[in-house]
């Protein structure tokens, strides 16, 4: 299998770890830079970070500090226009699939205002990622708050997942594919970029295939984020959609869809 991404370790503490992974995924494996690939995934101890040596840039994922941590102690709540999309009330806890879990910001701020939520991150390199940050953070009271009643991670394809019905049901299922590539190319933040060349635009079917089975799967809604003036994903219409600054959110309540 033809990889874009090497796993590069340095640490010896780390080696065997890192060159598992990289084994048991058909990943290129190197213990100096530069390495043959521009991203690569660096282990470190108690880190992992990917980097993309074309922009000179890196991303990792901490769920302890930064922007996502001040967000969960300062952030807006229930007023949130993600959250109303999904439907969080006081009274309505819904337990959430974030079947696209990426760095996994969405489904903290989810599980934040009270929500079981499952994580499923197809790319092994992004759920190594979030696994190691959930265990890095599990002595994090902020973090054991934010997630007490359940986030719990797959690997998978989501659209099998749903399909095969790896855990029993939820509520909503929540839905942020990959971008479409842009016709005009703005400026996208580098943390994006990385991603990008990590895992490339979403197409029109990948897109209708996963709504197609969360809407099989989920028992009250799926919500879909998009850019604000993308087009909807093939299928059905939303039943609504709510905007944010640059961000549109298309709701598919499930009663109203049948
Ligand atoms: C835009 S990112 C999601 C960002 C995420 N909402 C966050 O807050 O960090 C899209 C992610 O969806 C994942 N993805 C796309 N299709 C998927 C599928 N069929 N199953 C699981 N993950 C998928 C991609 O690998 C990528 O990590």
């Amino acid at each position: 299998m033809l990889s874009n991404i090497t796993i590069y370790c340095a640490d010896l503490s780390k080696r065997e770890q890192a060159s598992a992974f990289a084994n048991n995924n058909n990943y290129l494996f190197a213990t100096a830079l530069p390495v043959s690939t521009a991203l690569y995934l660096s282990f470190e101890e108690n880190s992992l970070s990917l980097h993309d040596s074309h922009i000179n840039s890196s991303i990792s994922i901490d769920f302890t500090s930064g922007g996502l941590a001040h967000r969960l102690q300062y952030g807006g709540g229930k007023g949130q226009t993600i959250a109303k999309a999904i439907g969080i009330s006081s009274k309505n806890k819904p337990h959430i699939l974030d079947a696209t879990a990426g760095l996994g910001r969405d489904a903290l701020i989810l599980a934040n205002l009270g929500s079981k939520v499952t994580l499923v991150e197809q790319s092994p390199v992004l759920a190594e990622m979030l696994k190691q940050a959930i265990d890095l953070a599990a002595d994090n009271p902020l973090f054991q708050q934010a997630t007490g009643a359940g986030f719990e991670l797959y690997n998978d394809d989501a659209a099998l997942f749903m399909d095969n019905r790896i855990i029993d049901g939820c509520d909503v299922v929540y839905l942020d594919p990959m971008y479409p590539e842009k016709k005009k190319t703005a400026l996208v933040k580098k943390d994006m970029q990385i991603l990008q060349q990590l895992i490339g635009h979403s197409t029109a079917e990948q897109n209708a295939r996963l709504l197609t089975a969360a809407i099989a799967f989920a028992s009250q809604r799926v919500v879909v984020k998009r850019p604000k003036n993308a087009e909807n994903i093939n299928g059905p219409a939303p039943t609504m959609s709510l905007h944010s600054k640059k961000t549109r959110y298309d709701v598919y309540v499930i009663k109203t869809l049948s």
